[in-house]
């Protein structure tokens, strides 16, 4: 949650602070300032987003090539003007932004107002700033060594950056749970530093992701990085692979339509040169390396959050499908409080899109401490989960900056499906014919998508222009598409604010069917090959209750289509892979009637894209 970003150099830091929060709004949006020090220090912010900002000093000169951004997702103190960042110390010599959650923050708090310390927001952010000015204070220390030891004092999350009106050359960033990148510029002495690299792209390709308790000092033209313990560390500096574009709506109404719309691509680069349907081999290193320890596995636990858990439960499908091994999905913020039985003999998969979740982090961490081995589903390279796993698969789908999640879910359940197979592969459990069948089966599953895109999508509008005013929608499905009725669904509530439940379809009949009457649509997954006939009952059972049916079929389908009001078709392929394609209209008619219904489709109310606060 919250975007921070900063700038030294010897050009005008406003610009790329503004640019840069851009990139970073999907991270919050509640609120946003910049704070630049040019001969004095001054702060400019507002509650809402980064245009109302634009908007609120579009008549003012602002100067200083030294500045820090921030972008707000609200946690402490209400989304308001007070409480946005950055936030100014006692003296009004420091101004600091910060993205976590200090978690002792009352009790300091409360000591730092004993001592005569007064607050004006109700932030933990401004907590911890005045910490830092105290012990510079009264300690008469350099600022780092401020930083130092008040993050020593602190229990939470932070990624911080300040910068001080009395040393107008220094730039003190710093970490723990928290991203943080910091850009080397292309002209000498200048900086960038960000939650993320999307500001940092556009200007320099060297980069260096901080480490969990380590500060950053980038002064007088030079950066060194030191950890809590007063250590010197050399910096990693590594070479930035995504592109500007992809970070860029090309042409698309939003980021969201531009993302489902590339899933074609992302699916086929989340398979790419990861295994060969024709001599039946995975060339997964993790599957190699870890050859002996999936032989022996006894079980399963799949951790995640949100849309990441339901590509989870598909997982769990193809697992036990294919590998025959029992596996458990887990919401991560239940598993980490549970006190849950993990051994060593268990593997445990977190699946993430931005790898910083919170509660999936927590989690892994906890079994981690347990012994077992850790693999990890990540789409940002780099990201603290897939830092801490043992093992792992990059879901390769590109920067997805869309709050709802898309083509990260597609590419989520590719790499699972392939894993499943691997796993399957070397635990004798499945036969070659059936593992050529869905190896073939998979390898053109990124074609098929891009057909079924441009076939579905004009009755994907026409659906969403019919029932857009809906206030409640059903979702149903069984086997492998349960999960895809609960993401439907997901997508549908987050982005549109309609009520949305996902079920499955036989659970209908203990209770959801009491909802049923001609002004609730229903969406049904129907497809041929999963418990079929099943299905077809459970429609029958609607329509005699006069309820509204949108199906999502199969090609060639004849009798749900002459049942429902509505029909959509989709390939027909092998059950297992059914989930990649039958997600497709689910994900357009969100979006439409997101867009119909005039909600801001990339950045929904409420939300922020990484949820790096539990
Ligand atoms: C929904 C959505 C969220 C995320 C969840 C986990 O569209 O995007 O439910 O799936 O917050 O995020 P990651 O995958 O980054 O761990």
């Amino acid at each position: 949650m919250c975007g921070i970003v900063g700038y030294i150099g010897n050009k005008n830091a406003f610009d790329y602070l503004i640019k840069g929060l851009e990139r970073l709004e999907y991270r919050g949006y509640d609120s946003a300032g910049v704070a630049l020090l040019d001969e004095e220090l001054k702060v400019y912010k507002t509650q809402g987003k980064v245009k109302d900002l634009v908007h609120v000093v579009q008549d003012q000169n602002i100067q200083g090539s030294l500045g820090i951004g921030h972008t707000r997702w609200a946690t402490h103190g209400a989304p308001n003007y007070a409480n946005a960042h950055p936030h100014i110390s006692q003296s009004g010599s420091l101004a600091m932004i910060h993205n976590g959650i200090i978690e002792n923050y009352a009790t300091i708090k409360k000591a730092l107002e004993n001592r005569g310390r007064t607050f004006a927001s109700d932030t933990d952010t401004e907590v911890l700033l005045q910490l830092i000015e105290e012990i510079q204070e009264k300690n008469g220390v350099e600022l780092y060594e401020a930083v130092r030891l008040a993050l020593n004092e602190v229990i939470g999350a932070y990624a911080i950056v300040l910068i001080d009106q009395k040393n107008p050359n220094i730039l003190i960033g710093a970490k723990k749970g928290s991203p943080l990148v910091v850009g080397i510029g292309q002209n000498k002495g200048e900086y960038f530093i960000a939650s993320d690299a999307t500001p940092i792209i556009e200007y320099t390709r060297q980069v260096s992701y901080l480490e969990d308790e380590e500060i950053v000092i980038i002064e007088k033209g030079e950066l060194s990085i030191k950890t809590l313990e007063n250590v010197e560390k050399t910096p990693f500096i590594q070479e930035l692979s995504i592109s500007l574009e992809a970070i860029e709506k090309g042409g698309y109404e939003h980021f969201m339509l531009k993302e489902i719309f590339e899933q074609p691509t992302s699916i086929s680069n989340s398979l790419r040169g990861r295994f060969s349907p024709t001599e039946l081999r995975f060339a997964m290193s993790s599957l190699i390396e870890y050859e002996d320890k999936i032989k022996n596995l006894k079980r399963i636990i799949i951790v995640a959050c949100g849309t990441s858990w339901h590509s989870g439960l598909i997982g769990e499908y193809l697992i036990e499908d294919f590998a025959r091994l029992p596996v458990e999905v887990e919401y991560a913020s239940e598993f980490r409080y549970r006190n849950p039985i993990i051994t060593e003999d268990d593997l445990v998969i977190a699946i993430s899109q931005s790898g910083e979740t919170a509660d999936t982090l927590a989690a892994l961490e906890l079994a981690k401490s347990k012994g077992a081995t850790i693999y990890g589903i990540c789409n940002v390279v780099g990201s603290s989960i897939a830092r801490l796993t043992d093992a792992g698969a990059y879901t390769h789908a590109g920067p997805e900056i869309g709050v709802a999640s898309t083509k990260a879910f597609t590419a989520q359940v590719s790499v699972l499906t392939l894993l499943s197979l691997g796993l399957a592969q070397i635990r004798g459990a499945i036969g070659t014919q059936k593992l050529r069948e869905m190896l073939s089966g998979l390898e053109v599953i990124p074609k098929q998508v891009e057909s079924l895109l441009k076939e579905c999508d004009n009755l994907c509008r026409e659906i969403s222009e019919k029932y857009h005013e809906a206030s409640n929608f059903l979702y149903l499905g069984r086997g492998y598409n349960f999960p895809i009725a609960l993401e439907g669904a997901l997508k549908l509530k987050e982005i549109s604010y309609i009520h949305a439940e996902g079920y499955p379809a036989a659970e209908m009949k203990h209770g959801p069917i009491a909802l049923i009457d001609e002004n609730m649509p229903i969406i049904v997954i129907a497809t041929k090959r999963g418990h079929y006939e099943k299905i077809v009952s459970n429609i029958q059972e609607i329509k005699a209750r006069n309820g509204v049916v949108i199906a999502i079929v199969s090609k060639g389908d004849n009798e749900v289509k002459a049942l429902a009001d509505f029909a959509i078709e989709i390939p027909d392929v092998e059950d297992a892979l059914v989930p990649l394609l039958s997600i497709i209209p689910l994900q357009l008619i969100s979006y439409y009637i997101a867009v119909l219904r005039g909600c801001n489709v990339d950045q929904p109310r409420n939300l922020a894209k990484s949820v790096t606060v539990e």
